[in-house]
């Protein structure tokens, strides 16, 4: 099995926690950092009861180095800006996978580089920053990881196959979809609502507001050629509400941080695609609005 040299774009709590993984299963990591850190960089990985001290080399965008393999960890609004960066390092032979939430990037990444065809995955793992350097895998999840019209892995997969739980998709574009679509119904909700993604359920004013959202977001669903995912819709959500029933959604923690949310490449793209077909998704717009007032 060739282990390829990744260079991970993103180094937050799940870069990291890719990057380690990776590590483990014999690839070369070099993280990409902002401005000068020491290089090699000492993170602390918290996984259950295990705890363990992990080196990556690191560099910046301004070096010149090529980069053959690079996966993007960043939050949505900034992977094209961020790949941008680096496109000195890159070439037609360079192997992209993007790795973020939401959806529309990869479009506007492809719109910029046409060579660069990136890979698309997407994960249920979770995984938050104790501290600086201090990272603490919380949850297991799984990772699905594809190319359009592309049902057979490239060679690079082969020491990804072998991270727990991570597989090729055959239809990232389904994936990828169902998504964004249980994201739509689930964080924007939490976001104005400063809530815990359970009590969706447990109030029953939200509940029925998860009801009525994911109606529309089904219908969008079905328009864009979705069906199978617009009929298991409202069951998916409530599955994915009780399995996350503790946690705070990531667009609230970033409402709560001050931070840009990714509500533009959430609920956004899902507005994007209801105007090509014509559907009004007004508790969608409403949501997108009231996010926006929070800041995000
Ligand atoms: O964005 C998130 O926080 C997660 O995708 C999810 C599934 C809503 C759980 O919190």
């Amino acid at each position: 099995m060739t282990a390829h040299h990744w260079h991970v774009l993103g180094a937050g709590a799940m870069g990291c926690l890719f990057a380690a993984r990776l590590q483990d299963s014999g690839c070369d990591i070099t993280l990409v950092v902002r401005d000068t850190r020491p290089d090699p960089l000492a993170l602390v990985l918290e996984d259950g009861e295990d705890t363990r001290e992990m080196k990556f080399p690191t560099t910046t965008a301004a070096d010149r180095a090529p980069i053959s393999h690079l996966l993007v960890t960043t939050k949505a609004y900034d992977v094209v800006d961020a790949v941008s960066s680096l496109a000195h390092r890159l070439d037609r032979d360079s192997q992209v996978l993007l790795l973020a939430n939401g959806l529309g990037f990869a479009s506007e990444l492809s719109g910029r580089y046409p060579w660069l065809a990136p890979y698309c995955g997407t994960t249920t793992e979770g995984a938050y920053r104790v501290s600086s350097f201090r990272i603490r895998h919380a949850g297991h999840g799984a990772t699905r990881i594809g190319r359009s019209g592309e049902p057979n892995p490239p060679a690079w997969f082969a020491p990804w196959r072998a991270l727990e739980n991570c597989l090729w998709e055959q239809d990232i574009d389904s994936a990828l979809w169902e998504k964004l679509a249980v994201n739509c119904a689930i964080n924007p909700l939490t976001a104005v609502h400063d809530c815990r993604n359970g009590e969706l359920l447990s109030r029953p004013e939200l509940a029925r507001e998860v009801d009525a959202l994911c109606n529309e977001i089904a219908r969008v669903s079905e328009a864009a050629e979705f069906a199978p995912i617009a009929a298991g819709l409202r069951a998916r959500v409530e599955e994915v509400i009780r399995n996350t029933a503790s946690n705070h959604s990531s667009m609230l923690q970033d409402c709560r941080a001050g931070r840009t949310t990714e509500i533009d490449y959430i609920t956004g793209q899902l507005l994007r695609v209801a105007d090509l077909h014509g559907i009004a998704a007004p508790r969608n717009r409403s949501l997108l609005e009231q996010v926006k007032r929070l800041g995000g």
